[in-house]
């Protein structure tokens, strides 16, 4: 780590989000480690694994405070360090009513225009702004030990580029907006969205997923501060601070991806895991993997793949559905009961068509519509399922990105499969050669499935092909050397990046 710092030492990184890539659970009296689910994760540890640096984060592991000897920091990964991890240990009222409260059942909601399920106490912002304030603490004493550049990430810090400015006022500070950002009829609704967006409003550079997220993020500004758009450069400028504001759509490391595709642990895994899910060679296979999430569109997914059994009962017997599901959350009742209700349903539509019988297939006893698996799993695994599945599909009904939809391409080495994404999902703006779904519309989800699954072999091939020549240019390499630039971190194009 200290190497791949002194490569920075212009402009040390440290990057700062509520999640950390890592965290610790005790078996046996055996500290294990952990890698967590999550776009962010996934994005930024790659990321960090190459550039190294500090990454901040909240220490959420049930064994990272008590048997790490409250020790801060700890180098990472595990396996090879390359990079520091610095945890803030968060009380219990800032867990319950920051993360839990505001920042999951206010901001998320909002931000993902399901605006029914917003649950806003005030207590929640005082919370959240004592949550924030405890990073600020973190990231002014870091920044004393040694300068750096701050990187703030994420809706859960919303509050912390404005702490850090309020007693580092020449501090550079930049924030990566991971999620959708809504437009002023839908913000309105925040009562503290001038304290939100005035604290934006402090950093240097605010990156945005696409360009209409970042439409609506200057509509907002505009509207509820007044705040004056340079459009000419793409700066916000607000008391006298100008912001640059950018759109900057997050990627994977497509490489490794599609290596990992590749290797021959991933290949055995193809042929036990089709054993274990279908029976027959021939069964086709379509693929889901999200955390059980509720804006990930899991309800209407399934109600989808109802609809495709029932318009279309020639695929039935030959036609699975696995759907890969990562319970997230847990603390809030929302997000029990939203995955109670996916559990419950389906069962349901696995009863129904167990009891139908299915005229072509001698199998049809053992086949099941949708084989729902729960959990972490593995990359290896993970990389098995998305190469053997003949279709993805991602429902999310907002999304700020979906790096699901892009680990799938990435490991489509065969370059066989169909990619389904919602139009609703930021994925959508660049894949573009993938059936773009409304994830409103079953009866529509479940024709694009059916054409999926009888588009030619070469028509498969051109798209996948083109999606994948795109995200080897557009990987999570080129997003953060091109985030760096912006900031001025890097030299313009042409120069080598920190390597
Ligand atoms: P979000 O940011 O909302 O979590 P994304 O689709 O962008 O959604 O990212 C989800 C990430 O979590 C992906 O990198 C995916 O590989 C990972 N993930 C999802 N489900 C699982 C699982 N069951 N096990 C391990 N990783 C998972
Ligand atoms: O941007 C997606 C995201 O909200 C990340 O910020 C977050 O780390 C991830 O999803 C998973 O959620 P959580 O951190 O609440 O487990």
């Amino acid at each position: 780590a200290a190497q791949r710092e002194s490569d920075l030492s212009l402009a040390r990184l440290i990057i700062v989000s509520n999640r950390e890539p890592y965290e610790h659970r005790l078996v046996k009296n055996h500290l294990i480690w952990e890698r967590t689910s999550g776009g962010l994760v996934s994005a930024l540890d790659p990321m960090m694994r190459r550039l190294g640096g500090t990454w901040i984060a909240w220490g959420s592991g049930k064994a990272d405070r008590d048997v790490v000897d409250q020790d801060m920091t700890v180098e990472v990964p595990p396996d090879a360090p390359t990079y520091r991890l610095r945890r803030v240990w968060l009380e219990s009222g800032e867990i319950k009513g920051g993360y839990q409260g505001y920042a999951n059942q206010v901001l998320w909601p909002l931000c993902h225009l399901t605006l029914d399920r917003v649950d806003y106490r005030k207590l929640y912002w005082h919370a959240y702004q004592a949550m924030n304030a405890r990073f600020a603490e973190v990231v002014l004493g870091e920044l004393q030990m040694k300068p750096g550049f701050v990187w703030v990430h994420d809706f859960h810090l919303a509050l912390l580029p404005g702490m850090v400015k309020a007693s580092l006022p020449k501090q550079p500070v930049a924030m990566f907006w991971h999620i959708p950002w809504p437009g002023p009829d839908a913000f309105r609704i925040l009562p503290e969205r001038r304290e939100v967006l005035e604290s934006l409003l402090t950093c240097d550079l605010l990156m945005f997923q696409t360009q209409s997220f970042l439409h609506c993020f200057v509509e907002c500004a505009k509207e509820f501060l007044g705040a004056d758009l340079h459009a000419d450069d793409g700066h916000l400028e607000y008391k006298g601070h100008a912001t640059r504001v950018v759109s900057r759509p997050i990627s994977i490391g497509f490489q490794t991806w599609s290596e990992r595709a590749q290797s021959p642990q991933v290949t055995r895994s193809m042929d036990v895991l089709r054993n274990l899910h279908v029976f027959q060679p021939e069964v086709r296979i379509g693929l889901g993997v999200d955390r059980l999430d509720y804006t990930k569109g899991l309800l209407k997914r399934l109600w989808a793949i109802d609809a495709f059994f029932q318009q279309f009962p020639q695929y039935r017997g030959r036609f699975t559905f696995i759907q890969i599901a990562v319970p997230t959350r847990g603390d809030v009742e929302a997000y029990r009961r939203y995955r109670e209700l996916i559990r419950e349903t389906v069962n349901d539509i696995n009863m129904r068509y167990s009891s139908i019988s299915n005229p072509g297939s001698s199998h049809a006893s053992r086949w099941r519509p949708v084989e729902f698996r729960e959990g972490r799993i593995g990359l290896d695994t993970l990389a098995a399922y998305y190469r053997m599945a003949d279709l993805a599909l991602v429902s999310s009904v907002y999304d700020g990105m979906n790096l699901v939809a892009k680990e799938y391409v990435a490991s489509q080495v065969d370059e066989k499969g169909v990619l389904l994404v919602s139009h609703m999902a930021g994925a959508a703006e660049e894949m573009t050669d993938a059936l773009v779904i409304n994830p409103y519309d079953p009866e529509g989800v479940a024709e694009s499935i059916r054409q999926a699954l009888e588009m030619p072999l070469q028509e498969r091939r051109e798209r996948m092909h083109r999606m994948r020549s795109y995200l080897a240019a557009h990987d999570i390499r080129a997003w953060a050397d091109e985030c760096l630039r912006d900031a001025g971190i890097l030299p313009p194009h042409d120069s080598p990046s920190f390597e």
